[in-house]
């Protein structure tokens, strides 16, 4: 009898998908897995509000590890918020259930060089806590990721506020000023480094950087504006972990965004994952992409998009999960189905699948 090979952790399996590794089984988590679509995330904040379970690492622990003990996923976000380096920063920072809201948004040059690059140990200290708390809770063998604001997703909120359609007052500023625009997103790349950096020494395995509004600017601003502060962050973290880094609506971009020098580019649902591979080629492995609506659709639909999508890669430089984060009317059994199918998935049954297909 053959010996079985001993198996592969989640640590190992996550960390060999960011080096575009063939494995046995794809590594699966989901962006906002940590979230309302859950009871028991419900439950606490049903008693404390969103920036205090941010910042107190016994309640940011919790959830985090929440969707880990629920459905069992590869990986484990610490909990926290893209806007907490703005409030660091300098910026007051609400965050209710309206989404987040900056009463006093950035808009002129002088407001730019009054941002602060901040100590994230002594001014975010709870954030590398508690994945210090949530390496020691869950052992060596599971990754714990930590992430960031891309620069120009943060300058959104900083400068517009609040979300809002069409981003006019940012780029509007963005065009009008463009030399003040663009050492704000400097400032926040030059913060975002050693905040990154102490979430990493606390023992964060990978970071993600999130991008989810550089798919409003043409290829040319991307280029010019959003990419440069994405690079200069990753250049300064040094190659220490992986950095994935998440993109959205960015297809005109990706050849553009795959130079950012992050190891995983995460996508979402519009573009086709073999396409992209074909495209950018096999040194940079992908993330992704299931529509997190197709999660609100019948066990069929969802086995049969998570399998198509793990057939599209056939396991090779692989991290499944959403093209978004999980919608809040998420059944939680349908989570659980998504993470179940995508880890049950052996690579070479999925791939006999998609040859007869
Ligand atoms: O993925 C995880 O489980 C980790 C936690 C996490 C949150 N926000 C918790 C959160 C992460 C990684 C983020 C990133 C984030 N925050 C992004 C980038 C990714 C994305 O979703 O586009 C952005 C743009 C934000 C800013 C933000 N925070 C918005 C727009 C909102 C309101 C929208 C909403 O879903 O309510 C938040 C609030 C927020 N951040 C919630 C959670 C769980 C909901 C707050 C609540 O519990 O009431």
């Amino acid at each position: 009898m053959t010996p079985q090979p001993a198996p592969i952790n989640r640590k190992e399996l996550l960390l060999g998908a960011c080096r575009g590794e063939v494995l046995p089984r794809v590594p699966v988590w989901m962006m906002r897995q940590a979230g309302r679509y859950l009871p028991e995330y419900r439950e606490i904040r049903a008693k404390h509000a969103f920036l205090e379970v941010c910042k107190t690492p016994q309640l940011a622990v919790e959830v985090s590890i929440q969707p880990f003990r629920r459905l069992g996923v590869d990986a484990i976000i610490v909990f926290s918020d893209i806007l907490i380096p703005a409030e660091a920063m300098g910026l007051q920072l609400e965050l209710g259930d309206a989404g987040p809201n900056l009463p006093n948004p950035v808009r002129s040059r002088s407001h730019v060089e009054r941002l602060k690059i901040f100590d994230p140990e002594t001014e975010t200290g709870f954030l590398p806590e508690a994945i210090r708390r949530i390496v020691k809770s869950v052992g060596p063998d599971v990754p714990v990721l930590g992430f960031a604001g891309a620069p120009w997703t943060l300058a959104c909120y900083m400068v517009e506020g609040k979300t809002k359609e069409g981003f006019a007052t940012v780029k509007s500023f963005l065009y009008r000023e463009s030399k003040v625009f663009r050492a704000l997103l400097h400032r926040i790349a030059q913060a975002t480094i050693p905040y990154l950096k102490a979430q990493i020494a606390a023992g964060a395995t990978a970071v993600q950087l999130f991008d989810t509004w550089c798919g409003e600017l043409n290829l040319q601003d991307y280029e010019d504006f959003a990419l440069p502060a994405v690079q200069e962050i990753i250049s300064g973290l040094g190659g220490s972990v992986p950095v994935i880094y998440y993109t959205k609506a960015s297809q005109h971009l990706l050849p553009a965004a795959a130079r950012s020098g992050a190891n995983v580019l995460s996508v979402d649902w519009r573009v086709d994952l073999g396409e992209i591979r074909k495209a950018l080629g096999p040194k940079i492995a992908l993330q992704g992409n299931v529509d997190p609506a197709v999660l609100l659709g019948p066990p069929e639909k969802i086995r049969d998009v998570t399998l198509a999508t793990i057939g599209s890669l056939c396991g090779h430089g692989h991290i499944l999960n959403l093209g978004h984060g999980i919608l809040q009317d998420t059944p939680v059994e349908n989570a659980q189905l998504f993470v179940q199918t995508g880890q049950r998935a052996l690579i070479q049954q999925v791939t006999t699948v998609a040859h007869v297909r």
